[in-house]
């Protein structure tokens, strides 16, 4: 408190001195930033759907700077400039990934003791293993769409403000709902209340408006709301809808009046149809998505992100965690034909973004996701578009993320061998830089720039 004694002259003598010895402005726009060139016998451009040979990537700072063929790199780096070179040999080389569908402050363990033994401090204090696991995984960009109690927000800025390492990030906040809906705790004693928690119950155009403004108010930088019932939860069949129009169109006004896009979540056709017509960037799950509905998504340019790969451990899993039966069989209802209805929108050309649902399964997973989308009708350039530059579109973050081009990111990945020959190298990245920094590196000797 020492400062609020000092008088105004010295003050000012205080400051004169910190302004003639801060660098001239001249000497700031000069400084050279240090280079780092990526080297690889291949790279996949997701802009042109095309593997080039032996290229180089120059990186300054956190951004590319330059990607040329390794032969050409002297016209960006001239010979006796010092550069941190890095050659992955071998290696492909593609930007980093982007999950679109993310829940990753928590993952489940038990049923009952996550509900009811574990509160929101344990979740938010190992959140960062998750967030490190993701972008270990190659995944160097998530939209992270439903967390409680904002503890997303608290994540997102330990990570971008370089405290422990993770994905960037868009956050919501707790997802948007109707009482009693997947949103909600169902399926208990009325008697269960648990104090304090900060949920996205909103029920009607009032409550829904004012729930956005406060998700807004601390952090949200995306919306996300419950469209239809859900899986894993105990409400009524997976599918019904469980807002009505005008309270989805409220949702999308609200969250456009703060620049904000809205994700739905919505197994049902009904609800998916609803959700599209209100307006949003995109629909989460689509499970029973019908003919009418991949043709609206298309006309209203909505993105659709089938989390296909989620069945598998549903099923393998769930029960020895101690799932109710009632969540089990919704899965059963619910993973086959879902599958049946990505393929179907692939064929019909509906625009497509990659997205998990990681944290019903392991984070780290992530990549697992690939091979279902080439077994059921994408080509693995289109799977690995999805990721990409596609994702990066749905997320309003063309210019930063998803390809390596002057100006953007420098997020990059590298996978042993070739992704286009085989989509499931990318579930064993061996390569993550983020933002011009090595988060891992299995490939070379060189030492990654890890924060602990
Ligand atoms: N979070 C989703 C829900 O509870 C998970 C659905 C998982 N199943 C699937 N086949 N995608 O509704």
């Amino acid at each position: 408190m020492r400062h609020f004694f000092l008088t105004v002259p010295v003050l000012a003598s205080c400051l004169t001195v910190a302004l003639l010895a801060a660098p001239q402005p001249d000497a700031v726009e000069t400084k050279v930033l240090p280079l780092v060139v990526i080297k690889a016998a291949r790279l996949v451009d997701p802009v042109t759907g095309r593997v080039l040979a032996n290229q180089a990537v120059v990186i300054e700072g956190d951004r590319v700077k330059a990607v040329v063929a390794a032969a050409d790199l002297t016209k960006i780096v001239p010979a006796g400039a010092s550069a941190r070179v890095i050659d992955l040999g071998a290696a492909t080389l593609l930007p980093g990934l982007i999950d679109c569908h993310t829940h990753v402050t928590g993952q489940p363990e038990n049923f009952y003791e996550d509900l009811f033994r574990r509160s929101p401090i344990d979740e938010a204090v190992t959140a960062h293993l998750y967030a490190r696991r993701t972008v270990e995984a190659g995944f160097t960009t998530i939209r992270n769409v439903g967390a409680g109690n904002y503890i997303d927000f608290a994540l997102k800025r330990a990570i971008d403000t370089g405290k422990i390492a993770g994905p960037r990030m868009l956050a919501s906040g707790p997802a948007l709902g109707a009482t009693g809906g997947h949103t909600d705790l169902s399926g208990m004693s009325p008697y269960i209340r648990f104090e304090g928690d900060i949920g996205g119950v909103a029920d009607g155009v009032d409550a829904i408006r004012k729930k956005i403004r406060e998700n807004i108010k601390y952090g949200a930088d995306v919306i996300k709301f419950m469209a239809t019932a859900g899986v894993l939860s105990e409400e009524e069949s997976v599918g019904a809808p469980q807002y009505s129009f005008e309270e989805m169109k409220a949702v999308v006004d609200e969250a456009a009046m703060w620049s904000r896009k809205v994700a739905a979540h919505a197994h049902g056709a009904e609800g998916i149809k609803r959700a599209i017509r209100a307006g949003v960037a995109s629909v989460e799950h689509a499970s029973f998505i019908d003919d009418e509905g991949i043709a609206l998504a298309k006309e209203h340019g909505t993105w659709l992100v089938m989390d296909i790969y989620n069945d598998d451990y549903i099923m393998a899993e769930y029960a020895r965690l101690g799932y109710p039966q009632k969540i089990l069989d919704k899965e059963k209802l619910v993973g086959r034909t879902q599958r049946e209805n990505f393929a179907k929108a692939v064929k019909a050309g509906a625009k497509i973004a990659y997205g998990t649902d990681s944290g019903v399964y392991p984070h780290g997973w992530n990549g697992k996701q690939f091979f279902h989308m080439v077994k059921w009708g994408m080509t693995p350039m289109q799977a690995i578009q999805s990721a990409t530059v596609n994702a990066a579109d749905l997320l309003g973050w063309a210019d930063k993320v998803g390809r390596l081009a002057p100006g953007h990111y420098a997020d990059l990945i590298a996978v042993r061998g070739d992704p286009l020959a085989d989509v499931t190298v990318l579930e064993h990245v061996a390569f993550v830089m983020k933002g011009g920094r090595v988060v891992k590196n299995s490939l070379t000797t060189e030492p990654s720039d890890r924060i602990d």
